[in-house]
């Protein structure tokens, strides 16, 4: 397992290999994941942050070079993201891991890197934070991005009991894969299978906790 003067020399590596928007981006999520981290699993700190700052190191490579990388590490590409150039990164962000970052190629931090863009069905919390942090991290100033981080923030998660602030988790990432299923329908562009099972995964799940108890 990798400590903190670990993440550091991660950090400093990431650093000199993205672009300064990029970076920006990384390192804000970094801090975003850390700020959730410490609402729902403060352990998993170091995870998170392994996570966020791997999480686009293929975002800068071209929609060829991320096919040529795929092919070469004998990954199969699921049609739609073949088609959706924008969630091709989050798989080949997380299979470059265990070759060029071994120390870090722990299974939650390539799964939180895998499903970052798309979500699926059944997230775990490393999972979820990875993937909010990513939408609501303050450099984001893209409507939808504003929007989901005052509906998140706006209800004072932090002043919630824990199974409270878990569904307002849950409820906030439905309401994320909606935007971002409205946005992709607006476009005419394909929509990763995934994002509709994560969303109907945490619509069932909202529901039965939420249902009233029978006596
Ligand atoms: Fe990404
Ligand atoms: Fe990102």
């Amino acid at each position: 397992m990798f400590d903190t003067k670990d993440i550091g020399h991660l950090r400093e590596k990431i650093s000199s290999l993205m672009s300064g928007y990029r970076l920006a981006h990384t390192l804000g999520v970094e801090e975003e994941a850390v700020r959730l981290c410490s609402l729902f699993a403060p352990e998993k700190e170091s995870i998170l942050r392994a996570s966020a700052l791997l999480h686009d190191i293929t975002k800068e490579f071209s929609y060829q070079k991320q096919l040529q990388l795929s092919e070469k590490l004998g990954i199969i590409i699921p049609c739609c993201a073949k088609n959706a150039p924008k969630t091709l990164h989050a798989i080949t962000a997380a299979a470059v891991i265990p070759d060029e970052y071994p120390l870090f190629a722990e299974r939650e931090v390539i799964e939180a890197v895998r499903w970052h863009t798309t979500g699926k069905a059944d997230m775990s919390i490393t999972e979820k934070l990875i993937y909010l942090a990513d939408y609501i991290e303050a450099g984001r100033k893209f409507e939808d991005c504003v929007r989901l981080r005052e509906y998140f923030y706006g209800a004072e998660p932090e002043k919630m009991s824990f199974e409270e602030r878990s569904l307002h988790l849950d409820k906030t990432l439905v309401l994320s894969f909606d935007m971002t299923i409205k946005q992709l329908l607006c476009e005419g562009i394909p929509i990763d299978e995934n994002t509709f099972s994560a969303r109907n995964y945490l619509i069932l799940s909202i529901s039965e906790r939420t249902a009233p108890t029978k006596h």
